[in-house]
């Protein structure tokens, strides 16, 4: 591994270096700030980024901003109902133009000079438009568009990149996994609920590289578990899943694209749950997908879109870098109107419980996210190891690479595709 303060080190692909029996990363992947704005550009500015789900905006005029990187976009909802994507800078001379994370707008008038716009992002009206010269023609000056959006089952995906391969090739074999994912919500209606929001002090990797980590729970998060024990659990194991599965103990799948699995292969359910609404559930679920399917829907999954997206059993977490060092985290917990009330309430306080920024579980991540920038940044450590599980993967005959619930399979997926990336973009002059 070639250290990037060396003069022969050109390209931030070098940090990921990969032989048949290791897998290294440089920690300068997690510290310098070159790399970050690199990453930026040739991540996310490059690729598909979760937006937001439909449920946060239900009505016409409804909008939420999100920041992704240096980059503002807000997404808005229009009077036909349809959900625009556009850049969070009025056409005249840039100003912010939607400054809340949520609010309604009907028209969108920019605090500067008081252009106005439709949610559609045309350009309605100005002051005294007459001194602008004779060729000035509102059409021209409407609203800038994210290159691509997408509405996926009511997820909302966008773009600043008018090359980004389609969506449907971004999720490439992650589809299949994506679907399961919705299934749990048997009519296919999750909604979501206001965020959990945190930050912590580290690299915005270090949380992709954790959601998908099988190997840290029992210890990081021993405390949290033997706590929770002792008041029943805030999830109990169902042995539905389990019996006679071919990855018994769970497994971690290696997906094209950077995507990954974590999964437990039993069914979780939250201990605020009744038994017997537990089991309804269970039915309906068999009843509509049949036995097999409802098998892998109801496994415990933790799905990781590449770069910052984790669907989890009650919740979708989407993370963003605001520095090299520091990270927001926005925990979604899932409402489903099609489940009883019961089971909806009950997992939705589950995932308050677990995941928010004071659960039980959740901030121990954080903990250790801190000392790993500690440990990156100092020097001496050149190369970080996640070469669990290596050759002793499953490949399949789709691609797929599997181990066990506790190799570092999905680490490695993600780091291949973000060296593609990193790759491309170097190759484009974007970044070196
Ligand atoms: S910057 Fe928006 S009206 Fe001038
Ligand atoms: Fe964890």
């Amino acid at each position: 591994m070639r250290d990037r303060n060396s003069p022969i080190v050109r390209e931030f692909s070098d940090l990921v270096e990969e032989r048949e029996d290791d897998f290294r990363i440089s920690t300068t992947a997690y510290w310098d700030r070159k790399v970050y704005e690199a990453e930026l550009s040739n991540i996310f500015y490059a690729t598909w980024m979760f937006l937001g789900h439909e449920s946060e905006i239900p009505m016409p005029g409804d909008f939420k901003t999100v920041q992704i990187g240096e980059r503002s976009v807000f997404i808005i909802r229009d009077a036909s109902n349809s959900i625009n994507a556009f850049i969070n800078a009025c056409a005249h001379r840039g100003a912010a133009l939607c400054r809340t994370e949520y609010g309604n707008k009907r028209v969108i008038t920019c605090p500067y000079h008081a252009w106005s716009f439709t949610p559609g992002g045309k350009l309605l009206g100005l002051p005294d438009p007459s001194r602008f010269p004779a060729s000035f023609s509102k059409e021209e000056h409407g609203l800038t568009r994210m290159a691509q959006t997408v509405n996926h089952h009511g997820l909302l995906f966008g773009t600043f990149n008018t090359k980004a391969p389609s969506f449907e090739d971004y999720l490439g074999p992650a589809a299949r996994y994506f679907d399961l994912w919705l299934k749990r919500a048997v009519d296919g209606t999750f909604k979501v609920g206001r965020a959990h929001k945190y930050a912590y002090c580290g690299n915005w990797k270090f949380q992709s590289e954790n959601v998908i980590d099988g190997y840290h729970p029992q210890i990081v998060h021993r405390a949290a578990f033997g706590t929770l024990g002792k008041f029943g659990g805030a999830n109990q194991r169902k042995d539905f899943v389990g019996t006679n599965d071919t990855f018994q103990g769970g497994c971690t799948r290696g997906l094209s694209g950077g995507h990954s699995t974590l999964e437990a292969r039993v069914f979780f359910e939250s201990s605020l749950v009744d038994a017997q609404t537990s089991k309804q559930y269970i039915d309906n679920v068999i009843a509509k997908y049949g036995a097999e399917v409802a098998k892998e829907v109801l496994s415990n999954r933790h799905l990781l879109l590449f770069p910052n997206v984790a669907l989890m059993d009650h919740l979708l977490r989407v993370w963003f870098p605001v520095g090299v060092d520091r990270t927001e985290v926005f925990s979604y917990p899932l409402r489903n109107e099609g489940i009883s009330p019961a089971l909806d309430s009950g997992r939705f306080l589950d995932s308050q419980l677990m995941f928010s920024a004071s659960g039980f579980v959740g901030p121990d991540d954080l903990d250790i996210f801190a000392a790993a920038q500690t440990g990156a940044r100092s020097v001496g450590v050149g190369a970080l190891v996640l070469s669990r599980g290596m050759e002793k993967e499953t490949i399949t005959s789709t691609g797929e690479r599997i181990g066990e619930y506790g190799d570092e399979v999905p680490q490695r997926s993600f780091w291949r595709q973000w060296q593609v990336l990193m790759q491309a973009g170097e190759d484009k002059g974007v970044c070196s």
